[in-house]
């Protein structure tokens, strides 16, 4: 049977070829020094694995309410008035747990998002931002944030015409590791308030902020405020920050009346986010992730460091990611200089899978330090050389 005349167009509009190549080429290696992976590398830690289990053992694996538990959002909710100030208003603020935070950012476009509306999202972006558009029909308008990876108001005005609807902030960023001072996060909030656009806050990396990204002891974010929730929709997740990224699991807070559209596509998309892992999520607001965060910046200024001797390589305030330029008297764009690492047993990933430029490589340091060093100190030659 001819399957082509079965697919719809809008799988042709996606391309996934850039990072498959990596992967692929990645693939052929035996035991690499892999600098690629999007995950932390700590195991999630125990009072969080014992409350899922003990939830699958005591028998909830059943659907939950779309919303999510109770007492998890109970929980989340006090994380949010704790962290941001936000008021204790559940008649106007609504809370859900979403499949992962690709589940509520996909949600958020489907909720929000007609075909030919625009959405305003920064260059370099997750990879899956510019096809979450594509998928509710509406297009991704580029903001380019080279050289120094800050998506601003300044940068963000001249883009807005009467078809955008969204303004997607990501902060800490990937790729970059961007944390965006809490000044300008909230000047791309009053932008967005004066011009009544939807502020996305893409936040899934917010417990990844090192020590000199913070203000006044928390990750800056455009939401913070006894009115941040106002026009903003927070996407935060709990993945990253826990090690559980196969766990799917994540949540969107804001204006209840957006909360409830996008509730209402998950009864009829996902459903429920896992019943048992909602219960492993509650008890991650009693675990402290700051010694392993601190671990975290240790790596970071090391590849800053190294890299730092050779080429641009913007300090990234959280995450786990850095993003460092190939160096011009190469001549080399990301993917070649990515295969030239590849050749060496390091993979990496070529800064256009998430950039109209492939002038960059992302490199993750979610890896154990000693292969880290190793393999950062193979990417300093390759760019020396
Ligand atoms: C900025 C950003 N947003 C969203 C996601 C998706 O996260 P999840 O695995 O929770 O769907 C990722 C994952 O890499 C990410 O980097």
């Amino acid at each position: 049977m001819d399957m082509s005349r079965l697919i719809a167009d809008r799988c042709s509009a996606i391309d996934a070829s850039g990072i498959r190549r990596v992967f692929e080429l990645g693939a052929r290696l035996t035991d690499p020094i892999n600098l690629s992976i999007g995950q932390p590398d700590f195991p999630v830690p125990d009072p969080i694995k014992d409350a899922a289990v003990k939830a699958i053992q005591s028998n909830h694996n059943g659907y939950s309410m779309t919303q999510g538990i109770t007492p998890l959002i109970r929980r989340i909710r006090e994380h949010l008035t704790a962290t941001l100030q936000w008021p204790d208003a559940p008649d106007d603020i609504g809370v859900f747990v979403t499949s992962g935070t690709s589940g509520g950012l996909l949600l958020a476009v489907l909720a929000t998002l007609n075909p030919g509306d625009e959405i305003i999202i920064p260059d370099p972006y997750f990879v899956a931002y510019p096809h979450m558009a594509t998928l509710a029909g509406a297009r991704a308008v580029i903001c380019d944030t080279y050289p120094d990876f800050r998506m601003t108001a300044e940068r963000i005005e001249p883009l807005i015409t009467e078809r955008t609807k969204i303004v997607l902030l990501n902060t800490p960023s990937n790729p970059c590791g961007v944390v965006l001072p809490q000044a300008e996060c909230e000047k791309v909030r009053d932008l967005c308030r004066e011009r009544g656009l939807l502020l996305i806050a893409d936040e899934i990396y917010d417990e990844f902020c090192y020590s000199d990204a913070r203000d006044s002891g928390h990750c800056p974010s455009a939401a913070r405020g006894e009115s941040g929730w106002q026009g903003t929709l927070l996407i935060r997740g709990f993945g990253k920050t826990y090690g559980c990224t196969g766990w799917r699991m994540g949540y969107a807070a804001g204006p209840k009346a957006l909360i409830e559209e996008m509730a209402k596509l998950q009864q009829y998309t996902f459903v429920c986010a896992p019943m048992p892992l909602q219960h492993g999520c509650m008890a991650t607001f009693d675990v402290d992730m700051e010694p392993t965060v601190a671990r975290y910046q240790q790596r970071r200024d090391k590849v800053v460091a190294t890299l730092g001797e050779v080429t641009d390589v913007t300090t990234p305030g959280g995450a786990f990611y850095a993003f460092a330029r190939v160096p011009e008297h190469l001549g080399l764009t990301g993917m070649q200089f990515c295969e030239r690492a590849l050749e060496r047993n390091v993979m990496i990933i070529p800064g256009g899978v998430f950039s109209e430029r492939d002038t960059h490589v992302r490199l993750s340091f979610a890896t154990a330090e000693a292969k880290l060093e190793q393999g950062v100190e193979i990417l300093r030659e390759l760019m020396a050389s």
